[in-house]
């Protein structure tokens, strides 16, 4: 199949544009590069040795969205642009429900006027708020405390009404747990400017001297050992969740969790980043982050029923692969 990639350069688009030229589709980027670089998109066809068409622009941007479309027969879309930072979204609500939002409207018309009726959404297990674990796909969501988990939520119940009355269009609405993790060569992975929001990064970051400590937010949870428990999957996991989805897509809305199942606590997963690359990581807990929940992991067992899909790596692959392109990268 033709697939658009919007957000292709950003960090899971990128990966799962390796999967997706792996299984034999053909792919087209849609990225404005307001998060990540066009080198990525080098660094895509220098894994796989095939090509990639690369379209920097606003997927807001109705006319150059209709120019992407009336160049190629597209025959799905995988859609991950979007702004990300849930600190950055209560600071700036505007420029995350418009630029989400908007994106998500213009590319929907443009998929109409064109008769494309394959969509992937990237969701993000944050649209359950604070529910009882493991979260399942027929859980009623709660509020997420932040416009850019209210962006999800609304994308979501957009998407959903869409499918209604066009009962030819395939959605598949994929909630990601917490994607962290590398493409094993070590080319591309996760590089965020400034101080990460994520904790892989950060550790990746205090591990090669440019952080001085990691702060971890609480440890009084009510967790293994009182810090927070998270639902950590490989970024090479994920994008073959995108494939198998797109392969198995039938008519209707389809919602499948995309993590491994596990919950991980964070001084869990600084212990064995410890373990596994050999590398000292300085600590000190502080007080807790506001809107944080104390335990987060999915319920995978519709997407290995439905899709045929499960997590092939664990926390140590994704420790050493997160590092591995954190000491290959010169950003
Ligand atoms: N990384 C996570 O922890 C996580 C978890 C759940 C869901 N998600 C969702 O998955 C998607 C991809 O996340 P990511 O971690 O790869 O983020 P990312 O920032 O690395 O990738 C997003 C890409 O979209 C591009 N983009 C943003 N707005 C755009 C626009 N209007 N037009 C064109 N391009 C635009 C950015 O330049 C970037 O390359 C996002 O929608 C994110 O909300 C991410």
């Amino acid at each position: 199949m033709n697939i658009l990639v919007t957000g292709g350069a950003g960090y899971i688009g990128s990966h799962t544009c390796i999967a997706l030229l792996e299984a034999g589709h053909k792919i087209i980027v849609a990225d404005n590069l307001c998060n990540s670089k066009a080198e990525t998109v080098d660094k895509i066809k220098q894994i796989t040795n095939k090509e990639v068409t690369f379209y920097q622009i606003d997927v807001t941007d109705e006319k150059a969205l209709d120019y992407v479309f009336s160049n190629h027969s597209i025959d799905g879309v995988i859609h991950f642009a979007g702004l990300k930072s849930v600190g950055e979204s209560v600071e700036k609500p505007l420029e995350y429900y418009y630029n989400n939002l908007v994106a998500t409207m213009v590319l929907c018309k443009a998929c109409r006027n064109y008769g494309v009726k394959k969509f992937v959404f990237s969701s993000s297990a944050t649209v359950y708020g604070d529910n009882r674990v493991p979260f399942e796909e027929a859980m009623k969501l709660l509020p997420t405390t932040n416009p850019y988990g209210e962006t999800k939520t609304m994308i979501e119940r957009i998407l959903t009404d869409i499918a209604k009355v066009s009962q030819d269009w395939s959605v598949a609405l994929l909630r990601y747990f917490n994607p962290v993790g590398a493409h094993e060569s070590g080319l591309i992975g996760e590089a965020p400017n400034g101080v990460p929001n994520n904790l892989m990064p950060y550790i990746t970051k205090v591990a090669k001297g440019e952080l001085e400590k990691l702060y971890i937010f609480g440890d009084d949870y009510p967790t293994v050992d009182g810090t927070g428990v998270r639902d950590y999957i490989h970024v090479m996991d994920i994008a073959e969740g995108h494939v198998a989805a797109l392969d198995k897509l039938t008519s209707g809305v389809h919602i499948y969790n995309l993590g491994t199942g596990e919950g991980t606590s964070v001084l869990q997963l600084v212990k064995t980043f410890e373990e596994v690359n050999n590398i000292e990581i300085p600590y000190e807990i502080v007080e807790r982050r506001t809107g944080d929940i104390a335990i987060c992991y999915a319920d995978t067992s519709k997407a290995k029923k439905e899709l045929g899909w499960t997590t092939k790596r664990g926390i140590v692959e994704m420790c050493r692969d997160s590092w591995a392109f954190k000491t290959n990268y010169k950003g």
